[in-house]
C-alpha cells in the first residue's frame, strides 16, 4: 500500500526569499505526525501546498498515490485532507453547527442552503447532515452549544469547531495547525486527548505544535524544519537524542 501522504523535494520561493528548500517526508495512513521548527520555518506553507492554497516552485506532493500538487483547495479536501488554520477560520456570521454543516458540503449532493433543500431526497440529506453535525459537535463536546453564534464562543472553544469542522469532510488526514496556541492548560490537556480519539478513527493527523512536550508525547513520528531545510526525522526519542536538534532548537526559548 502506498504511504498516504508524500512530500518530495518541495521548494518554494516568494520573490528572493526560500520558504522551503528540497522537503521530503511522508505521512503513514494512521499515523500522528508533527511538524516542529521555529516561527518562519514554512510549517503553514508548506500546509498551503499540500491543501491547495499555493502551488510549489519545484517538487510534488502525492495523496494515496496520486499527485495533487497545483489542484485547487476544493478538489483537495474531496479527496480527503482536511485542515485548520493557525488563525481560526470560521464563518462568523453562522451559529456553531451551521459551521460544521458547511464542513459536510464537501460530501453532499445537494447546495446546503439553497432551494434544492426543500425536494424530498435533499430534505433526508440534511437530516444526515444534521445528525451528523451533532455526532461531531459531541466528538469535541460542543453540542450543547450547537445553536449559538460561532462568533461568541471563547477562543479555545472556536478551536474545537473549527476541529469539528475539519472532521465533517470525512478526512483521511487532518492537518492542524498550532492548534494549541491560544489555549489554556486544561484545553490544550483536553486537545491532546481529542487529537488521540481523531487517530483512533483511523484518521492520520499532522500536526504543527510549538509545545515540545505535547508533540513528544503524542507523535509516532516528528518532522524538524528550520529556515525551509528538513533538518531532521524520526521518533520523539530519536528527535530528543538528535545533536543537530539539539542544538538548535531544544532549550531556545525561540523554539514555536
Ligand atoms: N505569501 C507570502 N509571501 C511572501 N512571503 C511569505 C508568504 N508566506 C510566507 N512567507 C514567508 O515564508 C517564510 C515561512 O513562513 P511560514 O510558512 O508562515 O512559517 P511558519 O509557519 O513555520 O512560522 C517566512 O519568512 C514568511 O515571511
Ligand atoms: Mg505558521
Amino acid at each position: 500500500m502506498s504511504k498516504l501522504l508524500e512530500i518530495d523535494n518541495i521548494w518554494k520561493s516568494f520573490g528572493g526569499l526560500t520558504a522551503l528548500a528540497d522537503v521530503s517526508f511522508s505521512v503513514e495512513h494512521k499515523q500522528i505526525k508533527s511538524l516542529i521548527g521555529p516561527n518562519g520555518a514554512g510549517k503553514t506553507t508548506l500546509y498551503n501546498i499540500i491543501t491547495g492554497f499555493s502551488v510549489p516552485t519545484e517538487g510534488t506532493v502525492r495523496f494515496c498515490g496520486n499527485r495533487i500538487d497545483g489542484l485547487k483547495p476544493h478538489i483537495i479536501a474531496g479527496k480527503g485532507i482536511a485542515r485548520t488554520f493557525q488563525n481560526v477560520e470560521l464563518f462568523d456570521n453562522m451559529t456553531v453547527i451551521e459551521n460544521v454543516m458547511m464542513g459536510c458540503h464537501v460530501r453532499t449532493e445537494a447546495g446546503l442552503f439553497s432551494g434544492a433543500f426543500r425536494l424530498p431526497a435533499a430534505q433526508t440529506e440534511k437530516r444526515a447532515v444534521v445528525e451528523k453535525s451533532l455526532e461531531l459537535l459531541d466528538f469535541v463536546n460542543l453540542k450543547e452549544r450547537a445553536h449559538e453564534d460561532s462568533a461568541g464562543l471563547p477562543f479555545g472553544l472556536q478551536r474545537y469547531l473549527e476541529i469539528a469542522r475539519a472532521m465533517a469532510t470525512e478526512p483521511k488526514l487532518l492537518l492542524l495547525d498550532e492548534p494549541a496556541s491560544g489555549l489554556d492548560t486544561t484545553e490544550s490537556q483536553a486537545l491532546t486527548e481529542l487529537i488521540l480519539k481523531i487517530r483512533n478513527r483511523g484518521i492520520a493527523v499532522l500536526l504543527v505544535e510549538h509545545n515540545m512536550e505535547v508533540a513528544m508525547e503524542i507523535s509516532d513520528e516528528i518532522v524538524v524544519l528550520n529556515y525551509g531545510v528538513n533538518i531532521a526525522e524520526g521518533t520523539p526519542r530519536q528527535i530528543q537524542n538528535n545533536p543537530e536538534v539539539v542544538s538548535a532548537y531544544l532549550g531556545d526559548e525561540s523554539y514555536a
